[in-house]
């Protein structure tokens, strides 16, 4: 809580191509939530760097992210949208943290261990310490609730833990913060293998779709999408294609399953995945013109850029102050 306000924090890395995962189980939601928050929404960059990057890339990746962010509708007048690296005390808060994690904790996630099987030559301490530095990035605003989709969960609640141990030993410093998980798209499969969630870094180019896809790869993509040979549109366990994407269209369109499930009874599955294909063309189409329209205007975005800096340092220091305090390191003296 600042200013009599709850605090909304999320963020995303700017490494490989957005998908609709990425959309419909964070970024929506930011834009349908924001509104009578107090909300940061980072371009987390300091954690792209614990997979090795091209420094041209991840320079491009994070300012079309963050343009992004302005192009699906988050205000940056209203909502602070910056790069983690322009404010330090991530960093700072996050080595605080480590010195408060055990590494049986971070052995233990499963993102780590993913990442670490597809990384073997470079299984660096970043890449075992980043969930401590995402808890740093929710705990130094306080944040009461953090948006992310189903796979974040996992981090979430070391986050809560590490507020818990923290405040145990010095007090109430740190919020404890809760998972915003979106009423639907928490998790989005990809469409080639829907035991598999969407993922930025697939292979297979046609199991993701990608932000910037244009409306004909869209519908080509819905049109290979695993399926099954059931035959109806039916939410239930034994169809996960079908049930993935009747989650997508119901994000896209506001549907309820029910509805849904009754608008394609009797129809085959060309017909429903032609439907899907163009809600999502739909959805993407306009997030991509204004993508566009924004990235020419430079001296908008960087105008934005420095104004929330500003801000994400203003109440970032409020908590460092504190923490700084508690922890027992020396004050800056004040000379008369
Ligand atoms: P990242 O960049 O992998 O993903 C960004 C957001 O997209 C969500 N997401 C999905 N949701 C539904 N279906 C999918 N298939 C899918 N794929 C990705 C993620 O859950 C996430 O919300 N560690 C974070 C970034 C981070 C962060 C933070 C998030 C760093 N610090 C503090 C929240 C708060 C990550 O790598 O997200």
């Amino acid at each position: 809580m600042f200013d009599d306000k709850k605090v909304i924090f999320s963020g995303m890395q700017a490494t490989g191509n957005l998908t609709l995962g990425n959309y419909l189980g964070a970024l929506k939601n930011w834009v349908d939530i924001c509104e009578d928050y107090l909300t940061f929404f980072c371009v987390v960059d300091l954690h792209s760097i614990t997979v090795r990057q091209d420094p041209a890339e991840l320079r491009r990746r994070s300012r079309d992210l963050l343009t992004l962010y302005i192009a699906a509708g988050l205000d940056p007048e209203k909502n602070c949208i910056y790069y983690q690296s322009h404010v330090p005390n991530h960093a700072e808060l996050g080595w605080i943290l480590d010195c408060f994690t055990y590494v049986g904790e971070l052995e233990r996630m499963t993102q780590y261990k993913d990442k670490a099987a597809k990384h073997a030559d470079n299984i660096n301490a970043g890449l075992l310490t980043y969930p401590s530095l995402m808890a740093a990035d929710i705990l130094l605003y306080q944040a009461e609730y953090v948006p992310v989709g189903a796979d974040q969960k996992q981090h979430l609640e070391l986050a809560r833990t590490l507020a818990e141990r923290f405040n145990n030993v010095y007090g109430d410093v740190f919020t404890v913060p809760d998972i915003w998980l979106g009423k639907r798209g928490r998790k989005i499969m990809s469409l080639q293998d829907p035991e598999k969630k969407m993922s930025k870094s697939d292979e297979n180019p046609n199991a993701s779709i990608y932000l910037m896809d244009d409306p004909d790869t869209i519908r080509r993509k819905f049109k290979r999408a695993v399926t099954d040979s059931i035959g109806a549109v039916k939410y239930c366990d034994e169809q996960p294609g079908i049930r993935n994407l009747i989650d997508i269209y119901c994000s896209c369109t506001g549907k309820s399953t029910e509805e849904c499930e009754k608008e394609f009874e009797g129809q085959g599955y060309g017909v429903f995945k032609e439907a899907v294909g163009e809600a999502v063309v739909g959805v993407l189409k306009p997030l991509q013109d204004r993508f566009r329209e924004l990235s020419a205007d430079k001296d908008y975005i960087d105008r934005m850029i420095l104004q929330n800096d500003e801000k994400a340092m203003y109440y970032s220091e409020k908590t460092m102050r504190k923490v700084r305090k508690k922890i027992g390191f020396p004050e800056r003296p004040r000379l008369k």
